[in-house]
């Protein structure tokens, strides 16, 4: 692949008719795309999406790094899913954690002078991006401090998933924990229901969550299982009518069709000294019927 909107096609076929396949952007190291073996899409990205930098695309999973949001001297979410990553022709093998994976591919970001400017931290960032013979698309992002100083971060894969109707949407493995609500200037609240359904704009991150949470949908019978190891924090974002009017790269009435649930680094930083490597992975998968919380329950415990 060249140029700054080449992509990278990967795929597996894990039975004789089965097919999975993922496509990664090397402007922001992004998956844009992930579809099961019925050739579904999974992830959602939006009909007005802007395929080049510097605006990243709306929709697949944005990389944000090395700030989460606006409060920091970067721009919202860091520079990371702004720039052009590389790919790493001779990648390290796969860990015994990821020896389910059937097909990978890592992706490399490294700070320009630019970068140094703005950020002056020399950080190695390789994200993985793996499929295994189930479906199911693993990230994992390590990053090095190469620099001679430590350095202190925060970091979501900021995962678009593609929803019938987010008003038969709900979200299990997050009931009763606390969360920064970003609309009310990020008070601090404790999660009351049963589980998160929506019906006005979400824009929070809970905190200290369990490493298995599913995102239920009913009307299409299908349920993604997020599993995630080094990410304390899950965003829950969906902007709503209002929000969506506003924004040039999203259609008005595309907030029905998706929820951003993010694994997160968020509520307290990463810090690495000189030498460190931080790891974080996420892992999502999709059951084909909606998960009783039984079932749900024994996920989680695994
Ligand atoms: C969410 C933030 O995670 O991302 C929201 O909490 C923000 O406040 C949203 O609006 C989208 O951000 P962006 O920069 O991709 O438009």
């Amino acid at each position: 692949p060249r140029g700054a909107s080449a992509r990278v096609r990967f795929q597996i076929r894990s039975f004789v008719f089965s097919l999975s396949l993922s496509l990664v952007s090397l402007h922001g190291g992004q998956v844009t795309s992930w579809r099961n073996e019925q050739g579904e899409e999974l992830l959602f990205t939006s009909s007005k999406a802007i395929f080049k930098p510097p605006k990243a695309v709306r929709g697949g999973i944005p990389i944000c790094f090395p700030q989460f949001g606006n409060c920091g001297s970067l721009e919202q979410h860091g520079f990371a899913r702004n720039k052009i990553w590389t790919i790493d022709e001779n990648p390290p093998p796969l860990s015994p954690n990821d020896s389910h994976a059937k097909s990978f591919i890592d992706l490399l970001l490294k700070p320009s002078e630019e970068d140094l400017k703005c950020w002056p931290h020399s950080f190695e960032f390789r994200l993985r991006v793996s499929l295994a013979a189930d479906g199911s698309l693993a990230l994992i992002s390590r990053i090095r401090n190469v620099n001679g100083k430590p350095f202190s971060f925060s970091f979501a894969y900021h995962t678009y998933l593609s929803v019938s109707d987010i008003s038969e949407v709900r979200i299990e493995g997050l009931e009763t924990l606390d969360y920064l609500d970003n609309l009310c200037q990020k008070e601090r609240f404790t999660e009351q229901g049963d589980a998160i359904t929506f019906e006005s704009e979400v824009d929070r991150v809970y905190l200290s969550t369990p490493n298995v949470v599913a995102v239920l949908d009913h009307e299409r019978k299908r349920t993604y299982v997020i599993r995630k190891d080094g990410l304390p924090d899950v965003v829950v974002w969906n902007p709503w009518e209002k929000k969506s009017k506003s924004m040039v790269d999203f259609g008005d009435d595309e907030y029905k069709q998706m929820l951003c649930v993010d694994g997160a680094v968020i509520e307290k930083p990463v810090t690495l000294k000189p030498g460190e490597e931080w790891t974080g992975r996420v892992e999502l998968s999709v059951v084909a019927s909606t998960l009783c919380s039984e079932q749900f329950d024994v996920q989680r415990g695994m």
